[in-house]
């Protein structure tokens, strides 16, 4: 028998792979839902079309008449939430796309599923799942020492972390309130292919491969958690498989590194892979305007999905931004077309204090 999944978001970074490593198991259709904003690749949605029992809709997660008539017409036995707008910077300049997407469309969506869920004849009702992709950013920033476990108190700082702290909320009380099977995952920096040239890691590789400055903020000393999409992606597929409705999960590389070692680890496998005649890469790197309210640090405590579902993660940080590096080598045709993005004005700063 079938099992139909309806992801939001997936052709994004992490949906994208998300619907690859359900579609692998072939008794899984997957029904994407996307908007195609700015953030998905046309390219990565024209791969997915090739892959079997595979079904696309263009639309908007707020749009609550579609939603219900793709809950109707699938009769999806779980939901995996990734639709969102992503990008921090972004929400610095104008918040209202994320409180519309991250908050609204959410609601939207839970709202949706509960009535779905809650039909009398639901074939699918034992089963259902909403499994709601999260991030550690919610837990706000952390000192030098110590990590987030499930019950740290959210105290987000960007208003992208706040529009996912309140999506967090939301299925909270959908889950409380109504009964919704929900899961939820709160992810840390994600890194691999496919990626929207704008986030540290593949913008760095980007203007690198330019011959343009490498932007770090403030002096590089933040520290993020580096987790592979492979592993990202197989922890949401295990969650939405075996985790314990109601509850959230911690995922996390166990890879912090401070983002000027990751942009210093950058320019030196481009100096391997893709050597610049005038010298090394790094002497590209130039120190910028801060973020506003940049948080100094994300780690969370992974023991409880390690635990429960026995997941880890299996990509060394090392291998994994090698490989990356590689394949936005090998896969100019993917971002050259997206990555004036990456070469314009500086986001994120014209409302700084
Ligand atoms: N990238 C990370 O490091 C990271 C880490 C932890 C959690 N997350 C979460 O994982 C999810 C996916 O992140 P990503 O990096 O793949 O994002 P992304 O920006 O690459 O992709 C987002 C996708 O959502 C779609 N989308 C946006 N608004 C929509 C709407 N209103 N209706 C339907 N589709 C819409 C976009 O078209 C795009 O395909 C997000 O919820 C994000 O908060 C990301």
């Amino acid at each position: 028998m079938t099992r139909t999944i309806l992801v939001t978001g997936g052709c994004g970074f992490i949906g994208s792979a998300v619907v690859r490593a359900l579609l692998a198991d072939p008794a899984i259709a997957v029904v994407n839902l996307d908007a195609l904003t700015y953030a998905a690749n046309p390219l990565t949605a024209a791969a997915l079309e090739r892959l079997p029992r595979y079904r696309f809709e263009r639309g908007d997660i707020g749009d609550g008449a579609l939603v219900r008539r793709l809950l109707t017409q699938h009769r999806p036995d779980a939901i995996v939430h990734l639709a969102a707008e992503s990008h921090v910077d972004r929400s610095i300049d104008d918040a209202a796309a994320f409180l519309r997407t991250n908050i609204t469309g959410t609601a939207v969506l839970l709202e949706a599923a509960a009535a779905y869920w809650q039909e009398p004849a639901n074939a699918v009702r034992d089963r259902f799942r909403f499994v709601h992709v999260s991030t550690d950013e919610v837990y706000g920033s952390l000192g030098p020492s110590g990590r987030s476990a499930e019950d740290a108190a959210h105290a987000p700082n960007s208003p992208y972390a706040a529009s996912k702290a309140a999506a967090d909320h939301l299925v909270r009380a959908w889950h409380r309130t109504y009964g919704l099977p929900t899961v939820t995952s709160n992810g840390s920096n994600t890194y691999g292919p496919y990626q929207f040239p704008e986030k540290l890691i593949p913008l760095t590789i980007v203007r690198a491969l330019r011959g343009e400055t490498l932007p770090v903020y403030g002096r590089g000393e933040n520290v993020r958690d580096w987790l592979h999409v492979d592993d990202h992606a197989a922890a949401l597929v295990q969650l939405l498989q075996r985790g314990r409705p109601g509850e959230r999960y911690n995922v996390g590389g166990g890879n912090e590194r401070r983002n000027i070692d990751v942009v210093n680890t950058v320019c030196a496998m481009l100096d391997e892979l893709a050597p610049d005649i005038g010298g090394p890469h790094a002497r590209r790197i130039t120190f910028v305007a801060d973020r506003p309210g940049h948080d100094l640090r994300y780690s969370v405590d992974t023991g409880k999905i390690r635990g429960e579902l026995g997941w880890q993660p299996r990509v060394p940080f090392e291998r994994g931004l090698r490989d990356k590096i590689a394949w936005y080598l090998a896969n100019r045709l993917w971002w050259e077309p997206v990555a004036a993005c990456t070469a314009g004005e500086r986001l994120g700063l014209a409302r700084a204090p």
